[in-house]
């Protein structure tokens, strides 16, 4: 399984619109897909209809008190299950870090090594794992980071847009040194793109920084808002729209870049999973 963390210390920059779209991209594709929402604004959860406050959630990950195989539930979308939160995760982020009697970093690491023993399928029970973060560098996000294998790093092309973009990088050089050396970055992701001269700048900027961009750019667009108010992924909401041409070919270029090939992977069903 693919671990990739979507972080930003920035808010609104589109962190759980690729989180989603990206989720819809590879399950169409035929992969398993498992989200999990690390943010207590439960944004993506609330896409997917699976907010609430009495199931399992990734406030019981971070306190360690469910097991993984009770957390995950199917969403709508074909392929795509999810781990999901709520405002728990606003204390549970504090128990993490009064409770030292399980390593702090690692617990979201450890509860995904835990689906191979844990789920029917095993190892095969899911072929990428996308973990949408908070605007914030929190117990969730180091937990994210910490299980990655790749990071992306969505940038809107706003005024500021590289602000914190440091921040990330300084504390994925960190975590590599000391918990996770497979950490990779996948690349920063221009999102409400418009092709005028900020978006170079900020193309520049994020050269400058040493970081690697994505090729695919998501263009802005009206549809992303609507799309999300009517709970559906831009593919099935609005095919042949910019951003869904977009967040195809962003599916594409991470497959290449992880090295999955579509077509030689082993999933759980063939790749006909739930509609
Ligand atoms: N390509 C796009 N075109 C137009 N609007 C977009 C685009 N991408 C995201 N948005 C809008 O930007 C807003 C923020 O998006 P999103 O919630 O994905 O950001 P986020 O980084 O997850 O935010 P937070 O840090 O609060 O979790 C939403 O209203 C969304 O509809
Ligand atoms: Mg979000």
């Amino acid at each position: 399984m693919e671990k990739i963390a979507i972080i930003n210390l920035k808010g609104g920059v589109g962190k759980s619109v690729t989180t989603i779209n990206l989720a819809a991209e590879f399950g169409a594709r035929g992969l398993q897909v498992l989200v999990v929402d690390l943010d207590k604004q439960a944004n993506t959860t609330k896409f997917f209809n699976a907010l609430d406050y009495d199931s399992p959630s990734t406030a019981d990950l971070l306190t360690c008190t469910v097991s993984i195989g009770d957390m995950i539930q199917m969403t709508p979308v074909k392929n795509v299950d999810m781990i999901p939160a709520n405002m728990r995760l606003l204390m549970a982020n504090k128990q993490v870090l009064l409770d030292t009697s399980e390593p702090q970093q690692t617990r979201l690491r450890d509860a995904l090594d835990n689906i191979m023993l844990e789920l029917p399928f095993g190892e095969d029970e899911y072929n990428i794992c996308l973990m949408d973060c908070p605007p914030d560098l929190d117990m969730g996000s180091i937990n994210a980071l910490c299980a990655a294998d790749w990071v992306i790093i969505p940038v809107d092309c706003d005024e500021w847009a590289t602000d914190g973009l440091q921040e990330v990088l300084d504390q994925m050089e960190k975590l590599r040194m000391y918990y996770n050396p497979r950490l990779k970055l996948a690349g920063v992701l221009l999102t409400k793109y418009n092709r005028t001269n900020a978006e170079k700048q900020v193309a520049k900027d994020v050269s400058d920084s040493g970081a690697p961009l994505l090729k695919s750019v998501i263009r802005y667009t009206v549809k992303v808002k609507e799309a999300r108010s009517a709970h559906k992924p831009l593919r099935e909401y609005a095919p042949g729209g910019t951003a869904t041409q977009d967040y195809s070919d962003l599916a594409d270029e991470l497959l290449e870049i992880v090295g999955l090939n579509v077509s030689n992977v082993d999933t759980k069903n063939g790749g006909d999973g739930n509609d």
